[in-house]
């Protein structure tokens, strides 16, 4: 059975209940509008607990003015659905004066991991981020928390954040997801027109392209960054970056790499889409 709780308080209790019968809580931390992206996260928990709690919550702090707030999809009558099919136990869909009243003033703030890629073009979007995942890690008490590498970065950053403030948490970075064709799941994918979705491969086949560089033994971050800058320049309306960086440290590394994060953030009209792949760790895409 699965249990909808709106209130912070309501959520801790289930959670600190869960822990009292002696159940391990995995937690997955969502903004709604949910998929195989999404489902893949609550199978690994499941795998990893035995009381498994969703949260969906369009986080405001994470937007900057001129995003996507007003317009990202809110589903959770579906999302209700399809975690009542996979098992889950628990729903936390909080409302968001619950989490922000009004005299709300704090923030969470990583430092250097931060300032890169993602960062270098939402220069707010990641203290919304920690600020509401540390909110959910104290609410939710011990656990196993699953983050998709499809949000490299960001699952990078929360590891840190974990770390670095002693945070009873395990947290778990899980394999992107991805359609047939390879195009990695979003929630933003709907936004896209029938042509957009097609032109949008553009971004996985420039991974591949690196991918099968790097296969025949090209070990430079330029030479690899520029195959795939080319293909998705060509497909895209506007690219923010197209990087080659250190998988650990988000920047570039000097010498041969043994791994190399390629991180890609695009444009298709409207839409902004990012993808990335660990060459040297990932499978081909
Ligand atoms: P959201 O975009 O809903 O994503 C929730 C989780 O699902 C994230 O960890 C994300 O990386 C993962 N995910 C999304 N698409 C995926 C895919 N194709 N394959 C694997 N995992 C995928 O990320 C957020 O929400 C928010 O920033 C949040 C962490 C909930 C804080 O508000």
């Amino acid at each position: 059975m699965t249990t909808l709780v709106r209130k912070p308080a309501d959520f801790r209790q289930a959670c600190d209940d869960a822990r009292a019968a002696s159940r391990r809580v995995g937690l997955v931390p969502t903004m709604g509008a949910l998929h195989d992206g999404h489902f893949s996260l609550i199978d690994e928990a499941k795998k990893r607990a035995d009381f498994v709690a969703v949260t969906i919550f369009v986080n405001p702090l994470q937007f900057a003015p001129g995003e996507d707030l007003d317009r990202y999809p809110r589903t959770l009558e579906d999302d209700l659905a399809g975690c009542r099919e996979r098992g889950v136990d628990l729903v936390f869909a909080p409302e968001p004066g619950s989490m922000y009243p009004a005299q709300f003033q704090t923030r969470v703030s990583v430092g250097a991991i931060t300032k890169p890629l993602e960062g270098g073009f939402r220069p707010t979007h990641f203290d919304g981020v920690t600020t509401v995942v540390t909110k959910l890690f104290n609410l939710a008490g011990p656990c196993a928390a699953m983050f998709g590498r499809k949000d490299y970065q960001q699952w990078r950053i929360l590891s840190r954040m974990a770390e670095d403030l002693d945070m009873p948490i395990e947290v778990v970075g899980c394999a992107i997801v991805r359609e047939p064709d390879g195009l990695a799941l979003s929630s933003r994918n709907r936004y896209l027109s029938a042509s957009e979705r097609k032109r949008a491969l553009g971004l996985v086949s420039g991974l591949r392209r690196a991918c099968d560089a790097w296969l025949a033994g090209e070990r430079n971050p330029d030479a690899l960054r520029s195959l795939v800058a080319e293909r998705v320049q060509s497909s895209f309306d506007r690219v923010d970056y197209v990087a080659a960086v250190d998988p650990e440290t988000l920047v570039a590394s000097e010498g041969t790499p043994t791994r190399l994060l390629i991180a890609v953030a695009a444009h298709m009209a409207t839409t902004r889409l990012i993808d990335n792949v660990v060459l040297g760790e990932d499978p081909r895409p």
